[in-house]
């Protein structure tokens, strides 16, 4: 049996093959900031893909929406986070490190790394104050005339402030909902779990506006619906849960959220919450700007619409489908490191490999089916080295399918199909190659993952 896919392996694998570097590593790294690489962004780009096919082009019940990053101050103003958006954080007058109050259990002491904060003899911690996570700059060309904004910490106030455009040219009534994916900005202290929390990140959040009475209904349609999501990307069920929240939990503005949480290496965390927000955006910017955003039904009767709001992390969601997907096996006597990532949501779909790669034939023949493959799926041509050094390479970006092109293919223009996962080969014709992948691409697909092989 393997052993545990522990958070380093992870790191390990994304550092080596290109998916995710630490941030302004030549000056010695920003903490909790990391850069992606190649892999890093297709595979995010794949996932943002999904989320919107199901949230807004497999429905016609939402529509999409692109705010901007900084918006006018009061919003933050209204929405409460200038008053409430903080974390209780204390210092460490001796070594100089600061803590979440709340999270002291799993931080390490900046003096004695095997302790906790306050349990060396020299920690003198201060009281817990709240610290606002937004981070603050300026618009303007001075510094001393610059309007002070914020940089969003969440995309949904970008989403509230626009109902009343969007339900105006939408042409939908509540129950309707608008999607958005960007950046959001947090100054977290954490404790440093690679991409879990970070202080820049994308959100995929989604509000639905529904008619007061209807709003628990389509809170609980919204958990089942999005834990749906994750199954249907292959993350096992026995690695997801859903938790709802103790009311002492609940954010000032919402009346139920639950959690669906992923087994990751840290233990179970948020992958993405579902919240009911009731009417307390739409009705604290109606009074904080005076328009009023609300349902005008057509005999003249209004309501202001609760919200549902479901928000994923992309990078969070990257990290639970790598480790769901990194796995390590024994093939013919040689260590394997595979990623058994769903095919959708591969960075590469399949990857063209000469089986010689100084036959002029061969490479010939694979650039052919290279460039015809490439038109129409993400596909990467590769003849330097060893065969299985080139499959390894692959299995590791989690690859689906290798297509090699050997002496046979040059009498009678048969090339092998080899699978990932099961790394069974066959043998398919040439000019049947691109039909071939995109049918057994658009296969339905699980996890063969063992169970035991816990993070
Ligand atoms: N609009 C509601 C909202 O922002 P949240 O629980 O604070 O709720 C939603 O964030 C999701 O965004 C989380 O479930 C997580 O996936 C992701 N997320 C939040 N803060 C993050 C951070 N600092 N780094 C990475 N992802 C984060």
């Amino acid at each position: 049996m393997a052993d545990a896919v522990t958070m380093e392996k992870i790191v390990s694998l994304c550092k080596r093959r290109g998916f995710v570097f630490p941030s302004s590593e030549i000056y010695g790294g920003l903490g909790s900031s990391y850069d992606y690489g190649h892999y890093g962004v297709l595979l995010k780009d794949n996932i943002k893909q999904r989320w919107l096919q199901a949230m807004v082009q497999e429905r016609d019940d939402i529509v999409a929406l692109d705010s901007s990053i900084i918006l006018h101050s009061d919003v933050w103003q209204a929405s409460g986070h200038v008053g409430g958006f903080s974390d209780p954080l204390v210092d460490c007058k001796f070594c100089k490190k600061r803590y979440r109050a709340d999270h002291l259990e799993d931080a390490q002491c900046g003096q004695r790394p095997s302790k906790r904060p306050g349990e060396a003899s020299d920690c003198d911690l201060t009281e817990a104050r709240q610290f606002n996570l937004m981070f603050e700059t300026r618009v303007g060309a001075l510094e001393e005339t610059g309007v002070p904004v914020y940089l969003r910490p969440e995309t949904a106030q970008g989403i509230f402030i626009n109902f009343k455009n969007v339900a105006g040219i939408a042409r939908r009534k509540p129950p309707f909902g608008i999607a958005q994916v960007g950046k959001s900005f947090r100054n977290e202290i954490t404790p440093g779990n690679f991409i879990f929390r970070t202080l820049e990140f994308e959100q995929m959040e989604m509000e639905f506006f529904v008619p007061p009475a209807e709003a628990d209904e389509w809170y609980r349609y919204w958990v089942d619906e999005r834990f749906a999501w994750h199954r249907r990307y292959g993350i096992r069920e026995s690695h997801l849960r859903i938790r709802p929240h103790d009311d002492d939990e609940l954010s000032h503005y919402s009346s139920a959220t639950s959690d669906i949480e992923y087994l990751f290496p840290i233990g179970w965390s948020e992958l993405e919450g579902v919240a009911n927000r009731g009417d307390f955006d739409l009705t604290a910017h109606t009074n904080a700007s005076g328009t009023k955003l609300e349902w005008v039904e057509q005999d003249g009767s209004r309501y202001t619409p609760h919200v549902i709001e479901p928000a994923l992390g992309v990078n969070r969601s990257m990290l639970a489908f790598l480790v769901d997907a990194y796995d390590e096996e024994v093939v013919a006597e040689r260590d394997r490191t595979v990623l058994r990532l769903h095919p959708q949501l591969a960075p590469v779909k399949a990857a063209v490999l000469p089986l010689i790669g100084k036959n002029e034939d061969m490479t010939g023949r694979a650039r052919k089916l290279y460039e015809e493959l490439r038109q129409v799926i993400s596909v990467e041509y590769d003849d330097g080295g060893q065969i299985g050094r080139r499959y390894r390479r692959q299995d590791e970006i989690g690859t689906p399918y290798a297509l090699t092109i050997d002496d046979q293919t040059l009498e009678d223009d048969t090339i092998t199909i080899r699978e990932r996962d099961s790394l069974a080969q066959e043998r398919i014709s040439i000019a049947r190659a691109r039909e071939h992948l995109l049918d057994r691409l658009a296969e339905p697909w699980s996890s063969p993952k063992v169970a035991s092989l816990l993070p």
